[in-house]
Protein backbone atom coordinates (compact mmCIF):
# COMPACT_ATOMS: atom_id res chain seq x y z
CA UNK A 1 0.00 0.00 0.00
CA UNK A 2 0.79 3.31 -0.58
CA UNK A 3 0.62 5.89 1.80
CA UNK A 4 1.60 9.56 2.62
CA UNK A 5 2.19 11.33 5.72
CA UNK A 6 3.11 14.36 6.91
CA UNK A 7 5.47 14.77 9.42
CA UNK A 8 5.80 17.51 12.08
CA UNK A 9 8.77 17.01 14.64
CA UNK A 10 7.85 20.10 16.55
CA UNK A 11 9.53 21.16 19.56
CA UNK A 12 11.65 19.80 22.66
CA UNK A 13 12.06 16.15 22.57
CA UNK A 14 9.20 16.48 19.84
CA UNK A 15 11.97 15.65 16.46
CA UNK A 16 13.83 13.09 19.26
CA UNK A 17 10.86 10.93 19.76
CA UNK A 18 9.58 11.29 15.94
CA UNK A 19 12.96 10.20 14.66
CA UNK A 20 12.68 7.13 16.11
CA UNK A 21 9.14 6.66 15.84
CA UNK A 22 9.91 7.03 12.13
CA UNK A 23 12.65 4.63 11.70
CA UNK A 24 9.97 1.70 13.36
CA UNK A 25 7.66 2.58 10.54
CA UNK A 26 9.83 2.74 8.34
CA UNK A 27 11.26 -1.51 9.39
CA UNK A 28 7.01 -1.78 9.52
CA UNK A 29 6.87 -0.51 5.82
CA UNK A 30 10.53 -2.73 4.86
CA UNK A 31 8.57 -6.05 6.21
CA UNK A 32 4.85 -5.38 4.96
CA UNK A 33 6.36 -4.08 1.65
CA UNK A 34 4.02 -0.40 2.15
CA UNK A 35 5.76 2.71 0.52
CA UNK A 36 5.26 5.44 3.75
CA UNK A 37 6.19 8.93 1.71
CA UNK A 38 6.98 11.13 4.54
CA UNK A 39 6.82 14.95 4.16
CA UNK A 40 8.18 17.03 6.50
CA UNK A 41 6.24 20.78 8.09
CA UNK A 42 6.83 23.15 10.78
CA UNK A 43 4.52 23.73 13.61
CA UNK A 44 4.83 25.05 16.89
CA UNK A 45 7.70 27.15 18.37
CA UNK A 46 10.32 26.19 15.42
CA UNK A 47 7.44 27.37 13.09
CA UNK A 48 7.17 30.64 14.98
CA UNK A 49 11.24 30.60 14.74
CA UNK A 50 10.73 30.06 11.02
CA UNK A 51 7.77 31.76 9.52
CA UNK A 52 6.74 33.87 12.79
CA UNK A 53 3.35 31.79 12.60
CA UNK A 54 3.01 28.10 14.93
CA UNK A 55 1.05 26.54 11.71
CA UNK A 56 2.18 28.06 8.29
CA UNK A 57 0.15 27.69 5.36
CA UNK A 58 2.35 25.56 3.74
CA UNK A 59 2.37 23.04 6.97
CA UNK A 60 -1.68 22.86 6.39
CA UNK A 61 -1.41 22.11 2.86
CA UNK A 62 0.70 19.47 2.92
CA UNK A 63 -2.02 17.86 6.07
CA UNK A 64 -4.74 18.57 3.01
CA UNK A 65 -2.37 16.82 0.78
CA UNK A 66 -2.03 13.22 2.96
CA UNK A 67 -3.55 10.50 4.11
CA UNK A 68 -2.09 11.41 8.30
CA UNK A 69 -0.21 13.44 10.49
CA UNK A 70 2.50 12.36 12.61
CA UNK A 71 3.56 15.29 15.13
CA UNK A 72 5.79 15.14 18.33
CA UNK A 73 5.29 17.41 21.17
CA UNK A 74 5.32 21.48 20.87
CA UNK A 75 5.81 24.40 23.05
CA UNK A 76 8.85 25.31 25.47
CA UNK A 77 10.19 27.98 27.99
CA UNK A 78 11.73 30.00 24.95
CA UNK A 79 8.50 30.80 23.50
CA UNK A 80 6.08 30.80 26.89
CA UNK A 81 5.84 34.66 27.01
CA UNK A 82 4.77 35.28 23.40
CA UNK A 83 1.68 36.60 22.70
CA UNK A 84 -1.81 34.32 22.72
CA UNK A 85 -1.29 34.21 18.58
CA UNK A 86 2.07 33.07 18.73
CA UNK A 87 2.33 31.06 21.47
CA UNK A 88 3.75 27.06 19.85
CA UNK A 89 0.04 25.60 21.34
CA UNK A 90 -1.90 27.30 18.90
CA UNK A 91 -0.81 25.54 16.29
CA UNK A 92 -1.48 22.47 17.87
CA UNK A 93 -5.07 24.03 18.35
CA UNK A 94 -5.40 25.21 14.99
CA UNK A 95 -4.66 22.11 13.35
CA UNK A 96 -7.11 19.93 15.34
CA UNK A 97 -9.61 22.50 14.45
CA UNK A 98 -8.78 23.08 11.02
CA UNK A 99 -9.34 19.19 10.45
CA UNK A 100 -12.34 18.64 12.69
CA UNK A 101 -10.35 16.59 14.39
CA UNK A 102 -13.15 16.02 17.57
CA UNK A 103 -12.38 12.66 18.95
CA UNK A 104 -9.07 11.92 20.53
CA UNK A 105 -8.32 8.64 21.84
CA UNK A 106 -5.81 8.08 24.62
CA UNK A 107 -5.39 4.47 25.45
CA UNK A 108 -4.07 3.37 28.90
CA UNK A 109 -2.86 0.10 29.01
CA UNK A 110 -0.53 -1.26 31.34
CA UNK A 111 1.91 -3.31 30.65
CA UNK A 112 3.16 -6.28 32.99
CA UNK A 113 6.75 -5.85 32.45
CA UNK A 114 6.66 -1.65 33.60
CA UNK A 115 4.17 -2.16 36.89
CA UNK A 116 7.31 -2.20 39.45
CA UNK A 117 7.73 1.56 37.75
CA UNK A 118 3.99 2.43 38.51
CA UNK A 119 3.78 4.60 41.89
CA UNK A 120 0.44 2.39 42.08
CA UNK A 121 0.45 -1.21 44.11
CA UNK A 122 0.59 -4.25 41.78
CA UNK A 123 -2.97 -5.41 42.59
CA UNK A 124 -4.53 -1.93 41.74
CA UNK A 125 -2.10 -1.18 38.18
CA UNK A 126 -1.83 -4.56 36.53
CA UNK A 127 -4.92 -5.48 33.97
CA UNK A 128 -5.79 -2.09 33.75
CA UNK A 129 -7.35 -1.47 29.86
CA UNK A 130 -9.12 1.85 29.17
CA UNK A 131 -10.12 4.09 26.87
CA UNK A 132 -10.00 8.08 27.38
CA UNK A 133 -12.40 9.58 24.50
CA UNK A 134 -11.68 12.93 24.81
CA UNK A 135 -14.19 16.17 22.38
CA UNK A 136 -11.07 17.78 21.67
CA UNK A 137 -12.43 20.75 19.26
CA UNK A 138 -14.94 22.50 21.74
CA UNK A 139 -15.45 23.51 25.22
CA UNK A 140 -12.97 26.22 27.33
CA UNK A 141 -10.13 25.28 24.62
CA UNK A 142 -11.66 27.28 21.61
CA UNK A 143 -14.32 29.91 23.56
CA UNK A 144 -14.06 33.48 23.31
CA UNK A 145 -11.06 34.91 25.46
CA UNK A 146 -10.63 38.11 26.93
CA UNK A 147 -8.10 39.87 29.01
CA UNK A 148 -7.76 43.42 30.99
CA UNK A 149 -5.40 44.45 33.61
CA UNK A 150 -8.18 43.91 36.14
CA UNK A 151 -10.09 40.51 34.72
CA UNK A 152 -9.87 37.81 32.25
CA UNK A 153 -12.40 35.39 30.81
CA UNK A 154 -12.49 32.33 29.35
CA UNK A 155 -15.77 30.83 27.81
CA UNK A 156 -16.65 27.29 28.01
CA UNK A 157 -19.13 26.77 25.22
CA UNK A 158 -20.57 23.60 23.98
CA UNK A 159 -23.52 22.93 20.78
CA UNK A 160 -25.40 19.94 21.32
CA UNK A 161 -24.11 18.50 17.96
CA UNK A 162 -20.58 19.22 19.12
CA UNK A 163 -21.46 16.64 22.17
CA UNK A 164 -23.56 14.80 19.84
CA UNK A 165 -20.97 13.37 17.82
CA UNK A 166 -18.26 12.44 20.66
CA UNK A 167 -20.97 10.77 22.43
CA UNK A 168 -21.72 9.01 19.41
CA UNK A 169 -17.90 8.18 19.10
CA UNK A 170 -17.65 6.60 22.83
CA UNK A 171 -20.77 4.45 22.22
CA UNK A 172 -19.23 2.87 19.62
CA UNK A 173 -15.48 2.24 21.22
CA UNK A 174 -17.59 0.84 23.83
CA UNK A 175 -18.93 -1.63 22.02
CA UNK A 176 -15.61 -2.35 20.25
CA UNK A 177 -14.46 -3.25 23.43
CA UNK A 178 -16.13 -4.31 27.07
CA UNK A 179 -19.27 -2.26 26.70
CA UNK A 180 -19.00 0.20 29.35
CA UNK A 181 -19.00 3.53 29.53
CA UNK A 182 -18.02 6.23 31.71
CA UNK A 183 -19.44 10.20 31.08
CA UNK A 184 -17.53 12.27 33.09
CA UNK A 185 -18.75 15.87 34.18
CA UNK A 186 -19.10 18.32 36.63
CA UNK A 187 -23.13 18.52 36.10
CA UNK A 188 -23.55 19.74 39.67
CA UNK A 189 -21.89 22.80 38.72
CA UNK A 190 -21.39 23.82 35.29
CA UNK A 191 -24.31 24.32 32.95
CA UNK A 192 -22.22 22.61 30.01
CA UNK A 193 -21.89 19.25 31.96
CA UNK A 194 -25.57 19.58 31.77
CA UNK A 195 -26.37 19.33 28.59
CA UNK A 196 -23.54 16.95 28.24
CA UNK A 197 -25.49 14.53 30.90
CA UNK A 198 -28.55 14.98 29.02
CA UNK A 199 -27.15 13.89 25.41
CA UNK A 200 -25.23 11.04 27.11
CA UNK A 201 -28.45 9.91 28.49
CA UNK A 202 -30.63 10.15 25.48
CA UNK A 203 -27.94 8.15 23.29
CA UNK A 204 -28.39 5.45 26.49
CA UNK A 205 -31.81 4.85 25.16
CA UNK A 206 -30.77 4.23 22.02
CA UNK A 207 -27.83 2.00 23.18
CA UNK A 208 -29.43 -0.45 25.60
CA UNK A 209 -26.61 -3.08 24.73
CA UNK A 210 -24.09 -0.17 26.60
CA UNK A 211 -24.00 0.00 30.84
CA UNK A 212 -23.53 3.69 31.23
CA UNK A 213 -22.73 5.41 34.55
CA UNK A 214 -22.05 9.51 35.42
CA UNK A 215 -19.48 10.45 37.06
CA UNK A 216 -17.57 14.01 38.58
CA UNK A 217 -14.69 14.71 37.39
CA UNK A 218 -13.30 15.52 40.82
CA UNK A 219 -14.80 12.01 42.13
CA UNK A 220 -13.04 10.44 38.79
CA UNK A 221 -9.88 11.97 39.32
CA UNK A 222 -9.70 9.96 42.66
CA UNK A 223 -11.02 6.72 41.33
CA UNK A 224 -8.96 7.11 37.98
CA UNK A 225 -5.42 6.20 40.58
CA UNK A 226 -7.89 3.80 43.39
CA UNK A 227 -9.64 1.58 41.31
CA UNK A 228 -8.61 2.10 37.35
CA UNK A 229 -9.67 -1.15 36.51
CA UNK A 230 -13.35 -0.32 36.88
CA UNK A 231 -12.93 1.36 33.91
CA UNK A 232 -13.45 0.52 30.22
CA UNK A 233 -14.06 4.13 28.47
CA UNK A 234 -14.42 7.07 29.37
CA UNK A 235 -15.75 9.86 27.97
CA UNK A 236 -15.08 13.77 28.60
CA UNK A 237 -14.83 17.69 27.60
CA UNK A 238 -11.67 18.85 26.33
CA UNK A 239 -10.30 20.37 29.57
CA UNK A 240 -11.44 17.12 31.92
CA UNK A 241 -10.01 14.87 29.43
CA UNK A 242 -6.44 16.72 29.29
CA UNK A 243 -6.17 16.45 32.71
CA UNK A 244 -7.46 12.84 33.21
CA UNK A 245 -5.06 11.88 30.34
CA UNK A 246 -2.10 12.42 32.13
CA UNK A 247 -3.23 11.22 35.61
CA UNK A 248 -4.12 7.81 33.86
CA UNK A 249 -0.54 8.09 32.56
CA UNK A 250 0.70 7.44 36.19
CA UNK A 251 -0.82 3.93 36.31
CA UNK A 252 1.72 2.52 33.13
CA UNK A 253 4.52 4.11 34.98
CA UNK A 254 5.60 7.11 32.63
CA UNK A 255 3.92 9.66 30.90
CA UNK A 256 6.63 8.32 28.02
CA UNK A 257 4.22 5.35 26.99
CA UNK A 258 0.52 6.87 26.03
CA UNK A 259 0.01 7.68 22.64
CA UNK A 260 -2.65 9.19 21.27
CA UNK A 261 -5.24 9.49 18.07
CA UNK A 262 -7.31 11.89 16.95
CA UNK A 263 -9.89 11.37 14.06
CA UNK A 264 -13.29 12.69 12.76
CA UNK A 265 -14.78 9.80 11.52
CA UNK A 266 -13.43 9.20 8.59
CA UNK A 267 -10.01 7.74 7.56
CA UNK A 268 -7.74 10.77 8.27
CA UNK A 269 -6.21 11.22 11.62
CA UNK A 270 -3.54 12.98 13.68
CA UNK A 271 -1.26 10.91 15.56
CA UNK A 272 0.69 12.56 18.60
CA UNK A 273 2.14 11.07 22.21
CA UNK A 274 0.04 12.32 25.36
CA UNK A 275 3.02 13.92 26.54
CA UNK A 276 4.39 17.78 26.01
CA UNK A 277 7.85 18.66 24.44
CA UNK A 278 9.55 18.21 27.97
CA UNK A 279 12.49 21.18 27.64
CA UNK A 280 14.11 19.96 30.60
CA UNK A 281 15.31 16.54 28.38
CA UNK A 282 15.36 17.84 24.79
CA UNK A 283 18.61 17.16 23.11
CA UNK A 284 19.93 14.97 25.51
CA UNK A 285 19.36 11.34 24.18
CA UNK A 286 17.63 10.16 26.41
CA UNK A 287 13.43 10.74 25.96
CA UNK A 288 10.99 7.51 26.22
CA UNK A 289 10.03 6.63 22.00
CA UNK A 290 7.23 4.10 23.00
CA UNK A 291 4.41 6.92 23.33
CA UNK A 292 5.33 8.22 19.53
CA UNK A 293 6.36 4.81 18.24
CA UNK A 294 2.71 3.37 19.44
CA UNK A 295 0.84 6.67 18.28
CA UNK A 296 2.14 5.08 14.94
CA UNK A 297 0.69 1.90 15.67
CA UNK A 298 -2.75 3.80 15.92
CA UNK A 299 -1.95 4.99 12.44
CA UNK A 300 -1.89 2.05 11.18
CA UNK A 301 -4.66 0.71 12.47
CA UNK A 302 -6.97 3.54 12.26
CA UNK A 303 -6.21 5.83 9.07
CA UNK A 304 -4.90 3.01 7.14
CA UNK A 305 -6.54 -0.25 8.06
CA UNK A 306 -3.29 -2.40 8.73
CA UNK A 307 -4.66 -4.18 11.80
CA UNK A 308 -1.57 -6.99 11.81
CA UNK A 309 1.43 -4.07 11.28
CA UNK A 310 -0.27 -1.89 14.11
CA UNK A 311 -0.06 -5.73 16.64
CA UNK A 312 3.28 -6.11 15.49
CA UNK A 313 4.51 -2.82 16.65
CA UNK A 314 2.83 -3.59 20.03
CA UNK A 315 4.05 -6.62 20.04
CA UNK A 316 7.33 -5.40 19.92
CA UNK A 317 7.17 -2.68 22.18
CA UNK A 318 5.74 -5.38 24.88
CA UNK A 319 8.64 -7.70 24.12
CA UNK A 320 11.69 -5.19 24.57
CA UNK A 321 9.83 -3.94 28.16
CA UNK A 322 9.57 -7.89 28.95
CA UNK A 323 13.38 -8.16 27.85
CA UNK A 324 14.23 -5.72 30.60
CA UNK A 325 15.00 -2.74 28.28
CA UNK A 326 14.17 0.37 29.46
CA UNK A 327 14.40 4.49 29.41
CA UNK A 328 15.58 6.71 31.85
CA UNK A 329 11.88 7.74 32.69
CA UNK A 330 10.96 4.07 33.55
CA UNK A 331 14.28 2.20 34.52
CA UNK A 332 15.24 1.06 38.03
CA UNK A 333 19.54 3.00 37.72
CA UNK A 334 20.41 5.35 35.64
CA UNK A 335 23.28 3.12 34.48
CA UNK A 336 20.94 0.48 32.93
CA UNK A 337 19.00 3.10 30.86
CA UNK A 338 18.86 3.14 27.23
CA UNK A 339 19.09 6.06 24.75
CA UNK A 340 16.09 6.89 22.97
CA UNK A 341 18.19 5.41 19.74
CA UNK A 342 19.21 2.38 21.05
CA UNK A 343 15.93 1.25 22.33
CA UNK A 344 14.47 2.30 19.09
CA UNK A 345 17.21 -0.29 17.99
CA UNK A 346 15.78 -3.07 20.07
CA UNK A 347 12.00 -2.23 18.95
CA UNK A 348 13.22 -2.70 15.26
CA UNK A 349 15.89 -5.76 15.70
CA UNK A 350 12.26 -7.50 17.28
CA UNK A 351 10.27 -6.49 14.34
CA UNK A 352 12.96 -7.58 11.88
CA UNK A 353 14.06 -10.88 13.85
CA UNK A 354 9.91 -12.06 14.04
CA UNK A 355 10.00 -11.50 10.11
CA UNK A 356 13.33 -13.76 10.23
CA UNK A 357 11.16 -16.43 11.69
CA UNK A 358 8.27 -16.53 10.41
P1 LIG B 1 5.54 17.36 29.45
O1 LIG B 1 4.58 16.31 29.07
O2 LIG B 1 6.39 17.90 28.37
O3 LIG B 1 6.47 16.80 30.61
C1 LIG B 1 5.96 16.36 31.87
C2 LIG B 1 7.00 15.48 32.57
O4 LIG B 1 7.10 14.22 31.89
C3 LIG B 1 8.41 16.05 32.55
O5 LIG B 1 9.06 15.65 33.72
C4 LIG B 1 9.06 15.36 31.35
O6 LIG B 1 10.46 15.27 31.43
C5 LIG B 1 8.40 13.99 31.39
N1 LIG B 1 8.26 13.40 30.05
C6 LIG B 1 7.33 13.75 29.12
N2 LIG B 1 7.47 13.01 28.03
C7 LIG B 1 8.51 12.18 28.24
C8 LIG B 1 9.17 11.17 27.46
N3 LIG B 1 8.75 10.86 26.23
N4 LIG B 1 10.23 10.52 28.00
C9 LIG B 1 10.64 10.80 29.24
N5 LIG B 1 10.07 11.73 30.03
C10 LIG B 1 9.02 12.43 29.53
O7 LIG B 1 4.69 18.51 30.12
P2 LIG B 1 5.12 19.98 30.63
O8 LIG B 1 6.51 19.95 31.18
O9 LIG B 1 4.04 20.44 31.47
O10 LIG B 1 5.11 20.86 29.31
C11 LIG B 1 6.27 21.19 28.54
C12 LIG B 1 5.85 21.90 27.26
O11 LIG B 1 5.15 20.96 26.43
C13 LIG B 1 4.89 23.07 27.46
O12 LIG B 1 5.28 24.08 26.59
C14 LIG B 1 3.52 22.52 27.07
O13 LIG B 1 2.65 23.50 26.57
C15 LIG B 1 3.90 21.55 26.01
N6 LIG B 1 2.96 20.44 25.81
C16 LIG B 1 2.76 20.07 24.51
C17 LIG B 1 1.94 18.99 24.23
C18 LIG B 1 1.76 18.59 22.82
O14 LIG B 1 2.43 19.12 21.94
N7 LIG B 1 0.88 17.67 22.52
C19 LIG B 1 1.37 18.25 25.27
C20 LIG B 1 1.61 18.66 26.59
C21 LIG B 1 2.43 19.75 26.84
C1 LIG C 1 -2.27 17.79 25.07
C2 LIG C 1 -1.62 19.11 25.43
C3 LIG C 1 -2.33 20.24 24.71
C4 LIG C 1 -3.78 20.26 25.20
C5 LIG C 1 -1.70 21.64 24.85
C6 LIG C 1 -0.24 21.63 24.51
C7 LIG C 1 -2.42 22.65 24.01
O1 LIG C 1 -1.60 19.30 26.80
O2 LIG C 1 -2.33 17.46 23.88
O3 LIG C 1 -2.66 17.06 25.98
O4 LIG C 1 -4.04 20.81 26.27
O5 LIG C 1 -4.63 19.74 24.49
MN1 LIG D 1 -2.16 17.53 27.92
Amino acid sequence: MEKKITVLPGDGIGPEVVAAAIRVLQAIGKRYNHDFQLGYAAIGGAAIDQFNNPLPEETIEMCKQSDAILLGAVGGPKWDNNSPELRPEKGLLRIRKTFDLFANLRPVKAFPSLLNASPLKREVAENVDLMIVRELTGGIYFGEKQRTETDASDLNIYTRSEIERIVDNAFEMARLRRGKLCSVDKANVLETSRLWRAVVDEKKELNPDIEVEHNLVDSVAMKLITNPGHYDVVVTDNMFGDILSDEASVITGSLGVLPSASIRGDNFGLYEPVHGSAPEIAGLGIANPAATILSVAMMLQYSFGMKEEAAEIERAVNAVFEDGHFTADLAKNNETALSTDEWTDKVIAEIDTSFVSD
